[in-house]
């Protein structure tokens, strides 16, 4: 039996996906925090558990029978290591044999992104659990562009505090592939720390470029100081702690931190990940 988290989020739920897909007699249990948000797990034969990372007693029940748990990181703002530690400990006390989690690329203490602390910490407590594991350490989602290029086609201008910094972004919809094929054949997958990147890396000035490209729209790019930033995610309504967050994603990619490219995701796939102007293609096309 597979444990998921975060099922009813992006990444989790189209992992549950590509397990069915390969094997629709995939033994699923699906992590929910509450029962209407699984109720369409329930067709797809997907057995349902309702817990939060918040509530250790709800984390013990729900790893009932669990062997291979896939912890999807929480986008619960907040102390997201005690969070992951909490179903981390009972992974273990239920006898979990195998944990997949999601992880960020380059996984280090000295990162600039805020949120790359708590997954370092999260890896740590992982390899001292003693049970074994695959850490995925994800590239940023391409997904996640659009937030970042805003009404750029509008307004001829994107925004932004990476620099000259290459970044590379990949697909989410191929990091949740790449999941399955872990999670399927987990016994070849023991102990290992994948880097999940696309095939290529790309200058917001070439993204800028490329949107050009496909709206047929002239758009730059305009490298703001990270402050700015931040002050406009402000004025955009968002609350501070979020304009944090972003701000350190921008200086992590101008520190050169998701300039990488690495051909894991590749292998796994067994083909070329979406390369980002494939995927703004599809995005931005008329
Ligand atoms: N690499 C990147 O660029 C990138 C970008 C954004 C996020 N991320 C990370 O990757 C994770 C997965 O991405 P995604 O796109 O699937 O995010 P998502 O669609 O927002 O899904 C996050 C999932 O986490 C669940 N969750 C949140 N707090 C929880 C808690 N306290 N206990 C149990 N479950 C909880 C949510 O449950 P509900 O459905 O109940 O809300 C949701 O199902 C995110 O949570 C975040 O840590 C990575």
């Amino acid at each position: 039996m597979i444990l998921i988290t975060g099922a009813n989020g992006h990444l989790g739920g189209a992992t549950i996906d590509f397990l069915l897909k390969k094997n629709p007699n995939s033994k699923i249990k699906a992590l929910v925090r509450a029962e209407e948000k699984g109720k369409d797990f329930k067709a797809k034969g997907v057995e349902l558990a309702i817990g939060d990372y918040l509530n250790y007693d709800s984390l013990v029940n729900a790893f009932k029978g669990v062997e291979t748990f896939l912890l999807v990181s929480s986008s619960t703002m907040g102390d997201r290591h005690a969070q992951h530690a909490n179903a981390i400990k009972a992974a273990k006390q239920n006898g979990v044999k195998h944990i997949v989690y999601t992880s960020v690329l380059g996984g280090n203490p000295n990162s600039k992104f805020s949120a790359g602390i708590d997954h370092y910490k999260t890896e740590e407590d992982i390899k001292n659990s003693g049970i074994a594991y695959t850490i995925m350490r994800n590239t940023y989602y391409a997904d996640f562009l659009p937030d970042i290029i805003g009404n750029a086609l509008e307004s001829g201008a994107i925004y932004y505090s990476s620099g000259n910094a290459k970044i590379n972004f990949a697909a989410r919809i191929n990091m949740a592939e790449a999941n399955a094929v872990v999670l399927s054949d987990i016994t070849n997958h023991q102990n290992k720390i994948y880097e999940i990147t696309s095939g290529s890396k790309y200058t917001f000035d070439e993204i800028a470029g490329m949107l050009s490209e496909i709206t047929g729209k002239q758009i730059k790019y305009v490298d703001i100081p990270v402050e700015a930033l931040k002050e406009n995610i402000i004025k955009f309504g968002m609350p501070k702690e979020v304009a944090e967050l972003m701000g350190s994603i921008a200086e992590s990619m101008k520190a050169g931190e998701f300039d990488f490219i690495d051909p894991t995701l590749e292998k796994l796939l067994g083909r070329k990940p979406v390369d980002l102007k494939d995927f703004l293609l599809n995005v931005y096309k008329k």
